[in-house]
């Protein structure tokens, strides 16, 4: 059975979250639930929606698949960790009846610690003018941490000895400068009895994957990767320096995950029916006027994890077929194809004008974007109501030449189409997984 990539293809907040979780229930051998899901990079900087019987949830570290009790959830290698808001978002699970003896941790995971935090806002701050709009979540120090190998990791919660001495060169470090940029120091006895209580808390949960992930693949088990933000925010391969500091590509999920790189069988790349940023840089095809409001009063366009409003704009054509240049799509889901219902017609992008008057289908260094402008092809609108549609046959002819066209300029198949937040509101076109 295989092994399938979940990603975004835009800037985050794609619907990757029910995506995995519908497919946690229904995509594993004979339409049953999947064995696994494993979240292979980020952080709490996700806001993962998922609507179903039990509920709405709004996850930021825990894998989608949680629901599915017999899907096991692995928060992987490649995740950085906070405790703190893990163990809300485990409380809030419990509380609605689940017993998360399905959730594991990657002891090689890295902790963000509230200094991370603290630090992310205070870079923030310092940047002035050019802020990056991050999350606050202490996403770029803890992957900085990481590469620097000033971090922390997990497994070290359960060796205190050692965390003490790790924690203690670390402040000596940390400390002037959070001071220098106007920040509390942080003390390290308060510290390492806040890391004794995660410890006591997170302890059952944490794992060595690689015994669990081998024997998944050697027993032929169905394993989603489940990916955070999109292409366009990649750290090497969108708008630098608007990006996260993780890898959101399909390519990085074997190693985030602990599988070979040779295991990835498909990458469904999760495509939003028009696009959305939140946070800072160029974003090609957004609307400012009545139409971007309309997007996102419709669209219920506000981040999942910071509440900001949405940027808003066409679907862009060009950044599609570059990420599926980038993770090699063997399958598309188109989400939200309900908001588009009332607009009397829906625009493409399909090409930049560079600023030499020179037009282009191929993405130029995503950095530059700001100096492009969108060349837009124009389709009808549909004008009726899809979102109690569950068949592609009972789609508009206008709504389904529209995902037709967007198969066509990316080259890639469009399996399901999601009229509706709900788990039951995707529509299989081609069914087969
Ligand atoms: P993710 O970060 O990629 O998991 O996406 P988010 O959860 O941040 O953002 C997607 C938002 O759109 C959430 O509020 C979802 O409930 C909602 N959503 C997802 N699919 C659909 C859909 O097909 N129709 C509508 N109307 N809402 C959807
Ligand atoms: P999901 O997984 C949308 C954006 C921030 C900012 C940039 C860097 O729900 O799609 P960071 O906190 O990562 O250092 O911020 O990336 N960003 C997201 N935008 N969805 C997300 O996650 C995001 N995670 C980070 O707004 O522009
Ligand atoms: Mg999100």
């Amino acid at each position: 059975m295989p092994v399938i990539a979940i990603v975004g293809s835009q800037w985050g907040d794609e619907g990757k979250g029910r995506v995995v979780d519908y497919l946690a229930a229904t995509g594993g051998r004979n339409g049953g639930p999947a064995d696994m899901v494993i979240r292979y990079q980020g952080g709490d900087n996700a806001g993962h929606t998922v609507v179903n019987a039990l509920g709405e949830f709004r996850l930021h570290l825990v894998p989608s698949g949680i629901f599915t009790p017999r899907t096991r959830c692995l928060i992987g290698t490649g995740c950085v960790v906070n405790p703190e808001t893990l163990i809300e978002e485990m409380d809030s699970l419990i509380a609605v009846g689940l017993s998360l003896d399905n959730l594991y941790i990657s002891s090689r995971a890295h902790l963000t610690l509230p200094y991370h935090r603290q630090l992310d806002t205070l870079e923030e701050r310092a940047r002035g003018g050019k802020a990056l709009g991050t999350t606050q979540r202490g996403i770029g120090p803890t992957y900085s941490d990481k590469a620097a190998r000033w971090g922390l990791r997990v497994g070290e919660l359960l060796r205190p000895d050692r965390l003490r001495d790790r924690l203690a060169v670390c402040l000596e470090r940390k400390n002037p400068l959070i001071r220098s940029l106007g920040g509390e120091p942080v003390n390290l006895e308060a510290m390492m009895e806040r890391c004794l209580a995660w410890r006591d808390r997170l302890a059952p949960y944490i794992v060595d994957t690689v015994p669990l992930t081998r024997a998944a693949l050697e027993t032929d088990q169905t394993i989603l990767l489940e990916g955070q933000l999109g292409v366009m925010r990649d750290l090497d391969w969108g708008a630098y320096p608007y990006v996260t500091s993780s890898n959101p590509l399909a390519s990085y999920g074997p190693v985030g995950a602990g599988l070979p790189a040779r295991a990835i069988d498909r990458v469904i790349g999760v495509v939003k029916a028009y696009v959305t940023a939140v946070g800072a840089g160029p974003l090609p095809t957004e609307l400012h006027g009545e139409v971007g409001e309309t997007l996102r009063r419709i669209g219920n366009e506000y981040g999942a994890t910071t509440g900001r409003p949405r940027r808003c704009g066409w679907l862009d054509a060009v950044a599609l077929k570059y990420a599926h240049w980038l993770n090699g799509f063997t399958d598309l889901v188109i989400t939200k194809l309900d908001v588009l219902d009332g607009f009397p017609e829906i625009k493409i992008c399909v090409a930049y004008r560079l600023p030499s008057g020179e037009e282009t289908d191929h993405m130029p260094d995503p950095s530059t974007l700001d100096e492009v402008e969108p060349i837009y092809e124009t389709w009808p609108g549909w004008q009726c109501e899809t979102g109690s549609v569950r068949s592609w046959e009972d789609l508009p002819l206008a709504a389904r030449r529209y995902v037709q066209r967007v198969e066509e300029l990316v080259g890639v198949p469009v399996r399901w189409i999601s009229v509706g937040k709900e788990r039951e509101a995707i529509i299989a076109v081609n069914p087969g997984l």
